[in-house]
C-alpha cells in the first residue's frame, strides 16, 4: 500500500517518540523548513489559497496579556500571510461591553481593523452571540429575565446586535452571528441568560434574523468546533446537524458553517474510520445548501513527546490529513488559523501541557521561524481541488 507522505512522517516522528531509529531516507522534518527570507520570495499562503479559489487568514488581538498586533514583526507576518483578519476578542460581547452603564468600546477592534483594511483585508465579526454563559458578559448574566419576560431579552439581544453590526456596517464580509450552541458532551443546547425568556433554537433563529437585517450584506455563519473522531466529538457532530437543520426548517437565514477546526494530533485513532465519518458528516451539512470555512485552526499537540522536531512532524501530519479531506469540499471558500505564531496561542493559558514545555499548534515557532505544520498548509492548499 502506497503512504502518503503526511502519514510516513508521522510514523517516522513516532518511531523517534518510541526511542527507535528514524526510517530510512527521511531527513529531520525540521531542517527542511524555508527561512523567512526564503518565504518571503515565495506565494504567501494566501497567494496559494487564492491560486484555488478561496482565501487565506487569521487572528491578531490586543486586548489581555500580550498584544500581538502592537507586535510588529508578527502582524506584519499576518499582514503578509493573509489576506481575512478576524479579532481573536475584541468584537465579543464582554469585551465591548464589559460595563451596562457605559456605551459600547470599539476601539480596540477600531484600530486593528483600520489596519487591515489599510492592507485590502476582508474582516470577518466574531461574535454576535456565544451561546455559553461563561462566554457572555457577567452582568448579562446576572439579569434575571424569568420564563415571561421575553420582550425585555429580545429587546437585549436587538439591541446588541444592532449596535455592534451598526458600528462595524459592511466592512465585515462575515460575521459568525451564533458561536458553540451545542455542548459536546450530550449533543444539546447549552442553556444561557436566554433560554427561559426567548427559548434555544429560538434566541439562535432570532440571532441570525436580527443579523440580517443589522448586517444586511454579510454572510451569516453559525460557528463550532465539532471535529473528527469518536466520543465528544461524534455528539458534537450530531448536535450541530440537528441544529442547522432546525434552522433550515425554519428559514432561519444562515448561510454557512464556520468550522474552527481546533484539532487534536492523536495518531492512535483508526483513520480510515475517522475520515470516513467526517467526510460523511461534511456531506450531510453541504446537503443543507449551506457553505463552509475553516474558522480557528490550530493543532493541539497535547500528549505529544516534548522534542520538538518529533512533535512538530506529527503536528505537520496531523494537519495535513483533516485538511486534505476538508478543503476537498467545494464550497469552502475561507480557511483562517487561530493565529499565525505559537507565542501567543490561546492553548498555553487554556490547555497547558503537563511537561509545561510550550506549546507548538500554529505554523510558526515563537521566533516566528516557519514549523512543518506551515509546509503541510501550503502543500494542502496545493494539493486541494481548485473551486
Ligand atoms: O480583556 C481582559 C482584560 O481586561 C483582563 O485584564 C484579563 C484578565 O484575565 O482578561 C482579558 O480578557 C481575556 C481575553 O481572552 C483577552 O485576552 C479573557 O479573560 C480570556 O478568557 C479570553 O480568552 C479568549 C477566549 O476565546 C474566551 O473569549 C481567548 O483569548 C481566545 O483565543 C478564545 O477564542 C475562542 C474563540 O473565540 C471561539 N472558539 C474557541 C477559541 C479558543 O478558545
Amino acid at each position: 500500500m502506497k503512504m502518503s507522505p503526511s502519514r510516513r512522517t508521522a510514523l517516522q516522528a513516532l518511531a523517534l517518540a518510541a526511542g527507535g531509529v528514524a526510517l530510512p531516507g527521511f531527513a529531520n522534518p525540521a531542517g527542511s523548513e524555508p527561512t523567512l527570507d526564503q518565504l518571503a520570495r515565495g506565494p504567501s499562503l494566501d497567494a496559494l489559497a487564492r491560486m484555488k479559489g478561496l482565501r487565506f487568514g487569521s487572528t491578531l488581538g490586543s486586548l489581555g496579556r500580550a498584544s500581538r498586533f502592537h507586535d510588529t514583526a508578527y502582524r506584519e507576518l499576518t499582514g503578509r500571510e493573509c489576506s481575512v483578519l478576524v479579532a481573536e476578542n475584541e468584537t465579543k460581547w464582554p469585551q465591548m461591553r464589559p460595563d451596562p452603564n457605559k456605551p459600547y468600546d470599539f476601539r480596540a477592534a477600531d484600530e486593528m481593523f483600520a489596519w487591515a483594511k489599510s492592507r485590502g483585508m476582508a474582516l470577518r465579526g466574531h461574535t454576535l452571540l456565544w451561546l455559553e454563559a461563561k462566554w457572555l458578559p457577567g452582568w448579562l448574566n446576572a439579569l434575571n429575565y424569568g420564563s415571561g419576560d421575553g420582550e425585555a431579552a429580545r429587546r437585549m439581544l436587538d439591541d446588541h446586535i444592532r449596535t455592534t453590526c451598526s458600528h462595524f456596517g459592511d466592512s465585515i464580509e462575515s460575521w459568525d452571528v451564533v458561536n458553540e450552541a451545542i455542548a459536546p458532551e450530550t449533543g444539546e443546547l447549552r442553556r444561557n441568560v436566554f433560554s427561559a425568556p426567548i427559548g434555544g433554537v429560538e434566541q439562535i433563529d432570532l440571532a441570525f434574523r436580527l443579523a440580517r437585517q443589522h448586517a444586511p450584506k454579510a454572510q451569516l455563519v453559525y460557528n463550532d468546533y465539532m471535529s473528527w473522531g469518536g466520543g465528544n466529538n461524534a455528539r458534537h457532530r450530531t448536535g450541530v446537524l440537528k441544529l442547522l437543520t432546525e434552522l433550515k426548517r425554519r428559514g432561519t437565514p444562515v448561510q454557512a458553517l464556520g468550522i474552527q477546526g481546533h484539532i487534536g494530533a492523536n495518531p492512535s485513532e483508526a483513520p480510515a474510520q475517522r475520515t470516513a465519518e467526517w467526510r460523511r458528516w461534511l456531506d450531510d451539512v453541504m446537503a443543507l445548501d449551506l457553505d463552509l470555512l475553516i474558522t480557528e485552526f490550530d493543532v493541539n499537540d497535547k500528549g505529544l513527546p516534548a522534542d520538538f522536531s518529533q512533535r512538530d512532524a506529527i503536528v505537520a501530519a496531523a494537519a495535513r490529513d483533516w485538511l486534505d479531506v476538508t478543503l476537498a469540499v467545494p464550497r469552502l471558500n475561507r480557511f483562517l488559523c487561530w493565529g499565525l505564531g505559537d507565542k501567543y496561542s490561546w492553548l498555553h493559558d487554556f490547555d497547558p501541557r503537563e511537561d509545561k514545555l510550550p506549546k507548538r499548534p500554529l505554523p510558526y515557532d515563537d521566533q516566528l521561524r516557519a514549523k512543518p505544520l506551515r509546509t503541510a498548509i501550503a502543500d494542502a492548499l496545493r494539493a486541494m481541488p481548485a473551486r
